[in-house]
C-alpha cells in the first residue's frame, strides 16, 4: 500500500483551516495510503510558547486527530520528539541544505517578522527538520495546505542533493492538496491562522461559531444592508461552498447580488451548515478527551512503531556517508 505522511504543530486549538486544509484530506486519503500522522512539538518550540500548556496542547492534538477520523488501525499517530531520529537527520541534511534556499523561504520570513526579538536558528532551519520528518518515511505523498508546498519543494531539493553526493537513496515524495487549500481567516484577507486570531477553533460550540462568523468581514464595498453584494470576494461565500447544499449557497449568492439577502442572514445560513457537519467531529472531542489512557496509548503504540521505521532509514544513510564502524 502506498503511504502518505503529515503533522500539525500543537500550538493550541487546531482551527478549521488545518481541518479543512490538512486532516479531513488526510481521513479521505486513508483509504489509499497507510498514514504516518504525527504531532509537531519541536517544531512548535521555534516560537515563544508557554511551557506549561505544552504537554495538554499535545494531548488536545491527538484528541482531535482521532476525532476527525484518523482511525489508528489505518496509520500511526505520534509526537515528533518520541523519535529522537527526526533530529538526527536534521543534522545530516543541515550539511546538504544551502543557506540561500532557507532564505528564500516565505514563511521563515513571516515568522521572523512576527518575532522579531527572537529570531532563532530554529526557525531558521524550521524547512529542514521538516525535510527530515518526512524523508525518514519514504512516504509518497505528504497531504497538506498551500502554505506547507515551498517546504515540500524545499524536500526534494533535499532529497537530491543527498542523492547526488551519497547514491540513490531518498524518494521524492508528492504534495497533495484538497480543494480548501487555502482558508481564509475571519478579516477575509489572511490565512486562517492561529497566531493571527482570525481563527474559528475545530472544537468551538455551535454558539461560539456562529458568534465568530456573524463578526467576519464580507464584501468590504457592500457597506449598507441594501447594496448588492459580490459574492466572489467574499470570504462567507468561500466557506459555503464547502459547508452548504450548491443548490443553497447559489441562491444566497444570487440573493446578494441584488441585496435580497443580509450578510447576517447568509451567515447564520452557514452557522447551521457548518455545525451540522462539526457536531459530529466535536462530538468526539468530548469522547476521546474523556479516555486519556486510550489516547496515550495510541501515542506510545505510534512512537514504537514510528522509531522502528525511523532508525532504520537513520542506519542507512549513516552507512552511506561512512559513519557506521564495523565494530559498532
Ligand atoms: P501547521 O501546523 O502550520 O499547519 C498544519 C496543516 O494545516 C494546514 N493549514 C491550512 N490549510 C488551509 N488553510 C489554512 N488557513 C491553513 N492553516 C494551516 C497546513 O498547510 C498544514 O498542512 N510545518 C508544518 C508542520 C510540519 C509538517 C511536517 C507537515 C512539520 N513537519 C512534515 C507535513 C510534513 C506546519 O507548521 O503546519
Amino acid at each position: 500500500m502506498k503511504t502518505m505522511l503529515s503533522g500539525i504543530q500543537p500550538t493550541g486549538d487546531l482551527h478549521l483551516g488545518n481541518y479543512l486544509g490538512a486532516i479531513k484530506n488526510w481521513v479521505r486519503l486513508l483509504d489509499e495510503y497507510y498514514g504516518y500522522f504525527f504531532i509537531v512539538d519541536y517544531h512548535a518550540i521555534t516560537i515563544p510558547y508557554d511551557v506549561a500548556s505544552m504537554q495538554p496542547r499535545i494531548l488536545d492534538a491527538a484528541v482531535e486527530y482521532l476525532a476527525s477520523g484518523l482511525d489508528p488501525s489505518k496509520c500511526i499517530i505520534y509526537v515528533q520528539s518520541h523519535v529522537p531520529a527526526h533530529t538526527e537527520l536534521t543534522w545530516i541534511l543541515n550539511s546538504v541544505t544551502p543557506i540561500m534556499e532557507l532564505e528564500r523561504m516565505t514563511q521563515y520570513k513571516d515568522k521572523a517578522e512576527q518575532h522579531k526579538e527572537n529570531i532563532n536558528a530554529g526557525l531558521f532551519t524550521y524547512p529542514t527538520l521538516m525535510a527530515a520528518d518526512i524523508l525518514l518515511y519514504h512516504p509518497d505523498a505528504v497531504p497538506v495546505g498551500e502554505d506547507q508546498v515551498q517546504h515540500l519543494e524545499l524536500t526534494r531539493v533535499l532529497a537530491r542533493k543527498f542523492n547526488a553526493r551519497y547514491g540513490e537513496y531518498f524518494k521524492e515524495p508528492k504534495t497533495l492538496m484538497s480543494e480548501a487549500k487555502r482558508i481564509l481567516g475571519l478579516d477575509g484577507k489572511r490565512k486562517m491562522s492561529k497566531s493571527l486570531n482570525n481563527h474559528i477553533p475545530l472544537k468551538a460550540t455551535a454558539e461560539q461559531t456562529e458568534k465568530l462568523l456573524l463578526g467576519a468581514v464580507t464584501d468590504p464595498d457592500r457597506k449598507r444592508r441594501s447594496d448588492p453584494g459580490n459574492p466572489d470576494v467574499c470570504n462567507i461565500y468561500s466557506l459555503h461552498k464547502l459547508f452548504t447544499p450548491a443548490a443553497e449557497y447559489e441562491e444566497c449568492a444570487k440573493q446578494c447580488r441584488c441585496a435580497g439577502i443580509g450578510c447576517v442572514d447568509c451567515k447564520k445560513i452557514l452557522a447551521k451548515h457548518m455545525n451540522a457537519a462539526l457536531t459530529p467531529v466535536r462530538e468526539r472531542i468530548t469522547a476521546y478527551a474523556a479516555k486519556k489512557d486510550f489516547v496515550i496509548d495510541v501515542l506510545r503504540d505510534g512512537a514504537k512503531k514510528a522509531n522502528e521505521v525511523a532508525n532504520k532509514t537513520l542506519r542507512e544513510v549513516k552507512s552511506l556517508m561512512g559513519l557506521i564502524a564495523d565494530w559498532q
